[in-house]
């Protein structure tokens, strides 16, 4: 519905503005040509109107086809679109070379937009054919007017001034006409489109699947954290899905606690954050927050309460001080805190490397733009994450791509930075995990143990062998 209301349509309503002034200008020289035909006889003037409501009534007809056909293919428009941007984008190039793929992309691209262009094919062709045909007809009717004027001319009824006349009259009026035509055709190509603009402007979050449950009293706001937050009984499926990804998940969090989340991949870590920042609501069970349902409080509100470094956070191609008070916009001017934000996620050494420091820009997108290594980057969303003051940080991942000298070095800020907040950390860096108070582990979307590192330890559940394997790796000294 996006792209169908942005790609096709997001133009289009100062399209029809644009066709309104040309119809507006075209109508007053028509009505004046049309007045001067009807001296004629008034049939000259029905003959000339004939033919471009006969046009229209085609061309409605192809319009609507062609919008049809638009319709069918948005979904391999969006396809085509896709392998053109693996060919073409810099994300891709790296695989696409090293792996041979680019005639292979190419190929299913067009193969894909083959369709596209047959269907279109198609289209032109029996368009084109009705066009002659109509062009065909529109030229006899001038033909046989300009036969008429030159008899009426021959018999003396009209003189050779009128000739002139009534020939530049045909002429304009065809013209004038032929320009009204193709702007009602495309001001009704446009509504046609338009209609999807306004269909995805009326969309209700409410309307679609897996929306979020209103809140009944929005005036509640979470000020800060006292209880802490409580799973009870969370199960949960993703819109459309029918396999349970989280399955009667029951823990609490205590203000104050750092909480490690672990399991293996798609056990449900990531869609534990999902459900607490409120991006889902779980399909059964509640999230309580303080004691009140999350569904009770103010969305905006809740999630100022909330930072998060998501594990596929973004890199922003802006300046690296964008980068940092992206974390909480409102205090972008506060300069003590990014510089302690850069230091706590162990980015300053980084930073100041950089000739422009905190202004230099990041990512290739603009020519000036400095690329940083895949542990840099997630120094500075870990800076962010840092930077928002609020009652709740999440980190998913947050060490996966430092050095462990690095990770050492944040994990030496981490305790002090979460002394007043609460925290969760997911992670499969038992480095990372052991600090925590209290471990979770995850097993298919259930929660299957919960304790201290040493706890879980003694007993030799899970988590012991997740850990035992982890450490055979590295030697460790706990092994
Ligand atoms: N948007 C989604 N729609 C449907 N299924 C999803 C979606 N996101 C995740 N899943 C499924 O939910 C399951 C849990 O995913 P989740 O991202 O929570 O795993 P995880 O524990 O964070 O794993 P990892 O350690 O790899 O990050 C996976 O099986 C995944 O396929
Ligand atoms: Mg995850």
């Amino acid at each position: 519905m996006l792209t169908n209301a942005t790609q096709d349509a997001g133009w289009r309503p100062a399209n029809v503005i644009w066709h309104l002034v040309a119809i507006l200008r075209d109508a007053l020289t028509l009505i004046a040509m049309i007045l001067i035909l009807t001296q004629l006889h008034v049939f000259a003037a029905v003959a000339i109107g004939i033919v471009p409501l006969v046009s229209f009534a085609f061309m409605r007809w192809h319009v609507k086809r062609r919008f049809l056909v638009h319709m069918t293919y948005t979904t391999m428009r969006r396809i085509v679109e896709y392998f053109q941007n693996l060919m073409t984008s810099r994300e891709s190039i790296k695989e696409v070379r090293i792996f041979g793929l680019f005639e292979h992309l190419y190929s299913r691209f067009a193969q894909h937009k083959e369709e596209y262009i047959q269907a279109h094919e198609k289209m032109t062709v029996s368009e084109t054919r009705v066009d002659w045909f109509l062009s065909t007809f529109s030229n006899l009717v001038g033909v046989g007017l300009w036969v008429y004027i030159i008899i009426r001319a021959l018999y003396g009824h009209i003189t050779i001034g009128d000739i002139m006349l009534y020939f530049q009259a045909v002429n304009s009026c065809q013209q004038r006409f032929d320009g009204v035509l193709r702007s009602v055709v495309q001001g009704y190509e446009n509504t046609l489109f338009i209609t999807n603009l306004f269909a995805y402007l009326d969309l209700h979050p409410q309307d679609v699947e897996g929306a979020l449950a209103r809140s009944k009293d929005p005036s509640v706001s979470p000020k800060s954290l006292e209880k802490g937050i409580e799973f009870g009984s969370v199960s949960f499926k993703y819109p459309g899905q029918d396999r349970y990804v989280l399955r009667n998940v029951s823990f609490s969090i205590r203000s104050g606690e750092t909480v490690a989340i672990v399991g293996r991949n798609g056990a449900g870590k990531t869609t534990l954050v999902k459900l607490l920042s409120r991006f889902y609501d779980p399909t059964e069970g509640e999230i309580l927050l303080d004691g009140r349902s999350l569904v009770e409080y103010d969305l905006v509100q809740l999630r100022q309460q909330i930072s998060i470094l998501f594990q596929d956070f973004i890199q922003y191609h802006l300046t690296i001080r964008d980068n940092i008070i992206f974390g909480q916009i409102e205090h972008s001017s506060d300069t003590e805190c990014l510089e302690k934000a850069a230091e706590d996620s162990d980015a300053s050494s980084l930073i100041q490397r950089l000739p422009k420091k905190f202004d230099t820009v990041l990512g290739r997108t603009l020519e000036e733009g400095v690329d940083l290594s895949g542990g840099e980057w997630q120094k500075l969303g870990l800076a962010r994450a840092f930077f928002r003051d609020t009652q709740l940080l999440i980190l998913d991942e947050p060490t996966a791509s430092l050095d462990p000298l690095a990770e050492h070095e944040v994990f030496e800020q981490f305790a002090r930075l979460t002394r007043n907040k609460t925290s969760v950390i997911i992670s499969h860096r038992f480095s990372t995990v052991r600090m925590a108070d209290r471990i979770i582990v995850l097993e298919d979307g259930a929660c299957i143990e919960q304790g201290s590192h040493e706890e879980l330890l003694a007993q030799g559940g899970m988590y012991a062998k997740l850990f035992t394997t982890q450490a055979r790796y590295y030697h460790h000294e706990d092994v």
